[in-house]
């Protein structure tokens, strides 16, 4: 039987490159994806969650969306060091969205510790969606009319549109951003032909000597814990959440099944090439600060080799995406019975943002 025979090839190959526990091959295949309580799977919310993800309106400015950033061509990601910001890039770097349903933290500080609230963040902030206030973001939703029952439809007419209800509608939408089927997919599963030869050395490396699963763990090579990996960087990732010493310039251990198609990478945007990921990790860093967990692995040209092979095996088959077609019919604003004059606050806010458009920079 093919699975028998990648046990055993793990057996006589993995396991004394690894000297560790024999290794458990089911650990690594991806589970279906798990949709919480009080958000669950429904097919007309997706498809709003997945409106709403393109749909600039969101922004204040109408401007961007959050393809603007994680942009499906580009890994869901935006192919930047730093997130495009107004004048001046941010100083992170946009994690790519695929799998991320499967992350139990999100941010790399993991300030949000569900994908809703990372995406209800994400709506206030003046750096990444500028959605402005709760009020204006969900009137400028509600100005648009199949919008209105469409949120009735998938959450219930009382109080359709909300700052929560968008969220969850995007996450809904998220959590179907899914790496499926790669070679190394496939190999775990018992096919010992479906990656070559160097990528399963580079396996052997990344679960044995290079003590890499010992922060990207099974099944999506990600973790909940924060690390410092001796990056040049200022930032003081997980410490300003959690306010621990060891959590200084501690980042999120992001998840590597797509990671050939995200680069640059880490969370300043410091690394070009996988190659120059590899680079990095062989000499144990960039800085010997105090908190640095790497140690130098001294790895030779073969196994550098061998580890960016596998780590291009993870790339699963393209995840295909049609961008929707979005609501374009505005509700027509409801006259003012005392004064007939026309009295709707996603109208007048509209107005008013238009007089002081010319003022306000971007
Ligand atoms: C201006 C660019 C930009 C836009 C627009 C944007 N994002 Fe992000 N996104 C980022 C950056 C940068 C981060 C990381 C920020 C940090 O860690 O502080 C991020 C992080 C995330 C994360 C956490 C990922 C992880 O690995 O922890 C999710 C989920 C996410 N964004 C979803 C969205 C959704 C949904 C939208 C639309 C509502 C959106 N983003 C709009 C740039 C953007
Ligand atoms: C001590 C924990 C730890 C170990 C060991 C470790 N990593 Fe990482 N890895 C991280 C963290 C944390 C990040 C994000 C760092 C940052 O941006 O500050 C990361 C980032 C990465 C990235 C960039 C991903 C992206 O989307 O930006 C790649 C690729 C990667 N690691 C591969 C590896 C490989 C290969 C090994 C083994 C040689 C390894 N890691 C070992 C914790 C670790």
């Amino acid at each position: 039987m093919a699975h028998a025979s990648v046990i055993a090839f793990l057996f006589a190959v993995i396991i004394p490159v690894a000297q560790a526990a024999p290794l458990d091959t089911a650990a690594w295949i991806m589970p279906a994806v798990t949709y919480p309580i009080d958000n669950p799977y429904s097919e007309a919310k997706t498809r709003l969650g997945k409106q709403l993800f393109f749909d600039p309106r969101l922004s204040s400015r109408r401007m961007r969306s959050c393809a603007s950033c994680h942009h499906p061509g580009l890994g869901w990601a935006d192919a930047l060091p730093h997130a495009m910001a107004s004048r001046n890039a941010l100083s992170r770097h946009t994690p790519s969205l695929i799998n991320v349903a499967f992350d139990k933290v999100f941010f790399w500080d993991g300030r949000a510790t569900n994908l809703e609230g990372a995406i209800r963040q994400h709506l206030f902030s003046p750096d990444l969606m500028r959605g402005g206030r709760a009020r204006d973001i969900v009137a400028r939703i509600e100005g648009l009319t199949s919008y209105n029952k469409q949120f009735a439809a998938v959450f219930g007419s009382h109080n359709g549109i909300t700052i929560e209800h968008i969220s969850a509608a995007i996450a809904t939408f998220v959590r179907g951003i899914i790496s499926r089927h790669s070679p190394f997919d496939r190999w775990i599963a018992g096919k010992p032909k479906a990656m070559p030869a160097s990528a399963i050395r580079g396996f052997a490396l990344f679960v044995g000597k290079a003590r890499c699963s010992t922060c990207h763990a099974p099944p999506g090579f990600n973790g909940s814990e924060f690390h410092n990996t001796g990056l040049n960087s200022l930032d003081p990732g997980h410490f300003e959440i959690a306010d621990e010493p060891r959590y200084r310039n501690a980042f999120k251990t992001p998840g590597l099944r797509h990671v050939a198609l995200t680069a640059p990478y880490m969370h300043n945007g410091s690394k070009r090439t996988l190659e120059q990921v590899i680079g990095f990790y062989d000499r144990g860093g960039d800085r010997p600060a105090e908190n640095n967990e790497l140690i130098p692995l001294q790895l030779s040209a073969q196994e550098k080799q061998d580890m960016i092979s596998f780590l291009k095996n993870l790339t699963g088959r393209p995840i295909k995406v049609t961008i929707p077609t979005l609501p374009t019919e505005q509700r027509s604003p409801p006259r003012n019975e005392e004064t007939g004059s026309l009295f709707n606050p996603w109208h007048r806010n509209n107005l008013l943002r238009h007089t002081t458009l010319q003022s306000v920079d971007d």
